[in-house]
């Protein structure tokens, strides 16, 4: 019901809306109405409440409820059904579950806050409540897995546009796919495959933004290394505005990927990445290697000269520029 009396009060937000209309209108009584009002103010909403007027919506706060994010959202399929959540073990997760399900492609789940946040090859997340943007979104491509790396590659591309139109800021993507602020990383995407040899039957796209948080919560160890928006821009920055940029970038790209391919989207990449020619250090299944980047393959693997002249393929690691 909290949508429906949000709809309301937004329809009617240049005046005072009469509890006796809402209750009319929602078929609840009208004590049900004020306990409702009760829990949206508890909840952050301003709403004016004057006995013989009614109610009005004064102020929305920021969060990522499908009351908050719809209106706002423009994409024609994705994000269409919006799962919410105030805190979860992981958006993937649960993701991975409603898919297994039978959820269809475009379905999001979304939480503002993860208590075992997942990162690539086994790390961990940092997500702690209202700063950031924790997504994951269920995706059925009809293409064969080896191209599954691909759809990591345009997701990568979808973000730093994402990031881009919301910002104005120019990010960059490192190998394979985060994304990164004046050499910071802002953005992560973790993506889970659940396929047979010959068909993929989804993809969980998750995607963990740094929207507003600040140094001191990020962990000693990425310290360093990480960024958000609101570091990089010296402000707070709206999540549930920066929600609609990202799934519109994102449901552009993955159209134009099962429309035309793999092409535009390693274009978009590696110009995003320039990572042709750079020296680098890859950590890779424990191993670690220099050389230099030579370009990523149709599948998205990293072709790498090592520094005794072989040419490798690598499906899965890390990159550091090194200076050699
Ligand atoms: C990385 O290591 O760079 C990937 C980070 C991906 C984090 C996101 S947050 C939403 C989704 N749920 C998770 O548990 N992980 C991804």
């Amino acid at each position: 019901m909290d949508d429906e009396i949000l709809k309301l009060l937004r329809e009617h937000s240049s005046s005072f809306l009469s509890g006796e209309e809402m209750s009319h209108t929602l078929k609840v009584s009208r004590t049900a109405v004020w306990k409702r009002v009760k829990n949206l103010r508890a909840s952050g909403y301003d709403i004016e409440a004057f006995r013989r007027l009614g109610y009005r919506l004064i102020r929305s706060p920021d969060l990522l409820t499908p009351s908050e994010i719809k209106p706002l959202l423009k994409t024609k399929w994705m994000g269409k059904v919006l799962h919410h959540f105030q805190t979860i073990p992981s958006t993937n997760t649960e993701a991975y579950q409603l898919a297994l399900r039978g959820a269809p492609e475009g379905e999001i789940v979304i939480a503002e806050s993860q208590e075992k946040g997942r990162g690539r090859l086994g790390r961990h997340w940092v997500s702690p409540p209202f700063l950031n943007l924790y997504l994951s979104v269920i995706l059925r491509p009809d293409i064969p897995p080896p191209q599954a790396s691909l759809i990591t590659l345009m997701a990568a591309v979808a973000v730093a546009e994402g990031i881009e139109c919301f910002s104005g800021l120019h990010p960059v993507i490192k190998w394979p796919n985060d994304i990164l602020l004046k050499n910071r990383k802002v953005a992560g995407l973790l993506n889970e495959i659940h396929s047979e040899t010959d068909r993929i039957h989804f993809v969980i796209l998750g995607v963990g933004v740094n929207l507003n948080m600040d140094k001191k919560l990020f962990t000693k160890e990425i310290r360093s290394t990480a960024t958000s928006l609101k570091m990089e821009t010296g402000k707070t920055v709206s999540r549930k505005e920066f929600v609609p940029c990202l799934l519109e970038a994102l449901e552009k790209w993955y159209t134009l990927f099962l429309r035309e391919g793999g092409k535009p989207v390693l274009e978009a990449w590696r110009e995003r990445a320039r990572i042709r020619g750079k020296a680098v250090k890859v950590t890779s299944f424990g191993e670690t290697l220099f050389g230099r980047a030579i370009d990523v393959d149709s599948e998205g693997r990293l072709i790498l000269e090592t520094e005794k002249g072989e040419r490798k393929r690598i499906v899965a690691g890390d990159v550091e520029y090194s200076r050699k």
